[in-house]
């Protein structure tokens, strides 16, 4: 971990007894089996007084200049999320505000963690339509990139996108999926389609290129590579396809993969967790599915 990430990582919001607990309880679920991993345990309160002056600040400042581009080139389910979950560029978002709004539209919410949890933990949460958020806000310093993910990454980039139904369902599909499966195989295969998708997807919309991977919506200068580079190679969505293609961390990314709609992704990731989850027993899992459609 990089100093800068460290300092984010040592922020007075999680510098406390609860997340040290909530941190051992991350630690201590790596290798449990899917049905013992105790999600309440890694959780934290976001003590929204101890963010500092700064911290509202640099939400407020990166929140106004990415809208810049994404009120043309963002997803309008990100937009229309953001709208309705109130994000805005005053001050850092309270959790407490953004769950009473996305709870009674998809039954998401969103949960503080003290920071690293163990992949089958991360799962565990997505299983249960929560998606657990670091609450640090990085440093004024280090405002244009940060290797490590905090509240601008989680919430503004992620969190929009789970007011959305098809999605919601999608991303849900992914967590049973990728919790219960003890195939490494399926497993390298998801990382990968997470990563194309959640994090870096892009999709058409009104014959246009729009971003909603949060890694291209919270990021400047990935979301600007994204669209504009002439070195992007820029493929239709194919689950397949994507689940055979390996990433790359640490720069701009190289191959993105382009949804026609998010049906097509939630349909997609359905029939692969049909497949995944049947290879374990689990199958029944998918009726779980808040708002699955009638297959
Ligand atoms: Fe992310």
């Amino acid at each position: 971990m990089t100093e800068v990430g460290k300092a984010a990582l040592e922020s007075p919001v999680i510098d406390n007894e609860e997340a040290r607990r909530a941190q051992a309880a991350a630690d201590s679920s790596e290798g449990l089996p899917p049905d013992q991993i105790d999600i309440e345990a890694m959780k934290v309160n976001q003590q929204f007084d101890l963010y500092t002056e700064e911290n509202h600040w640099v939400w407020g400042h990166l929140f106004q200049k990415r809208m810049e581009q994404l009120v043309d080139f963002g997803s309008h389910v990100f937009l229309t999320g953001a709208k309705v979950i109130n994000l805005n560029a005053e001050r850092v978002p309270d959790l407490r505000e953004v769950n009473a709004r996305l709870n009674e539209i998809t039954g998401w919410s969103s949960h503080g963690v003290p920071g690293y949890l163990p992949a089958k933990s991360f799962f565990a949460f997505l299983a249960q339509r929560q998606f657990p958020t670091t609450i640090t806000v990085r440093p004024k310093a280090s405002m244009d990139y940060l290797p490590e993910p905090d509240i601008i990454h989680d919430v503004f980039g992620h969190v929009p996108l789970h007011t959305d139904p098809v999605f919601a369902d999608f991303l849900q599909t992914y967590g049973k999926a990728a919790l219960y499966t003890n195939n490494p195989e399926h497993t390298k295969r998801l990382a990968r389609l997470f990563w194309f998708t959640v994090e870096f997807g892009l999709i058409n919309e009104d014959n246009t290129l729009k971003l909603y991977g949060s890694g291209l919506i919270s990021s400047e200068g990935e979301g600007h590579h994204a669209l504009e580079s002439d070195k992007v190679d820029r493929r239709p969505f194919d689950l397949e396809r994507v689940c055979d293609t390996d990433f790359e961390i640490d720069h701009y990314q190289p191959i993105l993969y382009v949804l026609d709609s998010f049906e097509q992704l939630r349909d997609a990731m359905i029939t692969y967790a049909e497949r995944v989850l049947d290879e374990v027993g689990r199958i029944d899992e998918l009726e779980t599915i808040t708002s699955a459609v009638g297959r």
